[in-house]
């Protein structure tokens, strides 16, 4: 497995729509370990195919319970309301307020292409909405309120 270079606002990439996976290959296994990779070494939440150049349905997560990996991903359901503070490791240094649904309900496959549901809420609703956004090409800060601001990089 490998890191790879995190994808910045402003690069086209970022703006395109991703394709369905139909089945797993090797390739997509590589994409999805080196994503992981890449999101921990970046100290991230969420990592979507497009922000390391790959234009394909896959994101990871990991909000702190451990690795979430969704191909395909799909939201089922949403409701509710949360405001808070977003960041993206493609947009490095800043964040601002977005809202956001406090539920959502995701289908996806996992990296064996298995189906599962998974129903999430405040932060892990967040992150998946956040990274589901990418695959469309859509970047959060086109959603903040209030404007960007500067946040301080994290001590190592
Ligand atoms: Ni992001």
């Amino acid at each position: 497995m490998a890191i790879r270079k995190i994808r910045e606002l402003g690069e086209e990439v970022l703006t395109k729509s991703c394709k369905e996976v139909p089945k797993m290959t090797l390739r997509t296994r590589i994409l999805i370990g080196d994503m992981l990779d890449t999101m921990y070494e970046a100290g991230g939440v969420g990592l979507a195919a497009p922000q390391v150049g790959v234009l394909k349905k896959v994101v990871t997560i990991d909000i702190g319970d451990g690795p979430i990996v969704m191909v395909n991903p799909e939201i089922l359901e949403a409701s509710g309301e949360q405001s808070g503070e977003e960041g993206c490791l493609s947009v490095p240094g800043k964040a601002g307020v977005v809202t956001r649904p406090n539920y959502v309900k995701v289908r996806a496959f996992d990296e064996n292409m298995e189906e599962f549901e998974l129903e999430a809420e405040e932060l892990l609703a967040r992150a998946c909405c956040h990274e589901i956004d990418h695959l469309e090409g859509k970047m959060y800060v086109d959603l903040v309120e209030g404007g960007l601001h500067d946040v301080e990089p994290e001590e190592e």
